[in-house]
């Protein structure tokens, strides 16, 4: 078995940092989102992954993953020169699958309790298609499934009128049918080749696509609120270490991570909280639930349930900094001229709320 990693698309509900970075290696509790996913598919068993991706991104995904030996695996890069749609992506990975059955992983999804049960569960049954699911609050904001038992008969996207509160949870097992289906079906009102179509073809078509279901947490990190609630479910899974420094007058309570070459000094520090290297926090508050990448500074500011990535500083700002998502480089700090005015230079999609 092979698996597919989908690290294509537009990413425009991510804006303004998917201008010049690829979703799916945003990091949450300090490691890229395509990481989980990867160690997920090891877990399972599988040793070959496709990774699609496109030609605005894939350099930085291929520089940040290499070839798989880090983790013991072997990448194939696969170029998808538009996002044609999810089944368009399976539809050229064909020459890398041949006939064997795959598992295929929409790179932005983190599924807590990872696929090995779902894996082993297709590897002993018969079913052209195994779709994983979960119980939903909202059914309608998802693409939904209506079951009889275990099999589908069924996929709707986005119901009105939702008859199944079990939505698609974007990790899926095929065997090689679904070349057939993808070569079959035609684009979408949005131009796209869409997956459930693709599975819809081969329910009507008398494949058998069988559902798995899951109890455990997961989550789609297609907007910004999604990617900070992912951050704060990893980081609960975070022990505490400290191989920083942190000076005498700083207070660290809860689980927080201080990696090597980061400084603490007349902090305070809340867990959970992952702080990388390099990072120099002085004068701070830094409160629950939030991520610290590296050569980041914050200075006489407070910052809680965040996610600050790489080189940015945040410096003077005397509101608390809650729920945020910056990107890198970004320089936060207090002018010292009169008239007090907000002074901004932002990029396109930014979005700034003053509370
Ligand atoms: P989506 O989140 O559905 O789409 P998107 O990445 O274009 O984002 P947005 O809607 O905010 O513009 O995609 C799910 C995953 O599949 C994501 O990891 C990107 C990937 N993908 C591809 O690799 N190729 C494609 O053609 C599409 C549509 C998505």
């Amino acid at each position: 078995m092979k698996a597919l990693i989908l690290s294509g698309g537009t990413g425009s509900r991510l804006r303004p940092l998917t201008y010049t970075g690829a979703k799916q290696l945003i990091p949450v509790a300090n490691k890229p989102i395509l990481f989980y996913a990867i160690e997920a598919i090891r877990d399972a068993g599988i040793k070959e992954i496709g990774i699609i991706v496109n030609p605005e991104t894939g350099p930085d995904v291929e520089r940040a993953l290499g070839d798989g030996a880090e983790w013991g695996l072997t990448f194939v890069y696969i170029m998808q020169d538009a996002p044609r749609g999810l089944a368009h992506a399976v539809k050229i990975s064909q020459d890398f699958i041949g006939n064997e059955s795959f598992l295929m992983y929409l790179g932005d999804n983190l599924v807590r309790d990872g696929v090995t049960e779902f894996v082993g569960k297709f590897r002993s049954s018969k079913a052209n298609s195994l779709i994983l699911l979960s119980r939903v609050p909202d059914p309608q904001r998802f693409g939904v499934a209506e079951l009889d038992g275990d099999r589908i008969l069924r996929l709707v996207e986005k119901p009105k009128v939702p008859q199944s509160d079990l939505a698609l949870v974007g990790v899926y097992l095929f065997d090689s049918s679904i070349f057939h289906a993808v070569n079959q079906i035609k684009p979408s009102w949005r131009n796209e080749l869409e997956i459930t179509d693709a599975i819809q073809y081969l329910i009507e078509h008398d494949y058998q696509v069988d559902s798995h279901i899951i109890d455990g947490w997961w989550k789609d990190t297609g907007k910004p609120e999604d990617v900070l609630e992912a951050n704060r479910m990893m980081l609960e899974y975070v022990e505490g270490s400290i191989h920083g420094t942190v000076d005498e007058s700083s207070s660290i309570s809860g689980r927080v991570v201080v990696e090597e070459s980061a400084q603490i000094s007349r902090s305070v520090i809340r867990g959970p909280v992952i702080i990388a290297s390099g990072a120099k926090i002085q004068n701070a508050y830094i409160g629950p639930f939030t991520s610290v990448s590296r050569e980041v500074t914050i200075e006489n500011s407070e910052v809680e349930n965040s996610i600050i990535l790489e080189g940015t500083q945040i410096v003077d700002i005397s509101t608390r900094i809650d729920s945020s998502l910056i990107g890198k480089n970004v320089r936060l700090n207090r002018g010292k001229q009169k008239p007090k005015a907000l002074n901004f230079v932002l990029g396109d999609n930014s979005s700034v709320e003053i509370l």
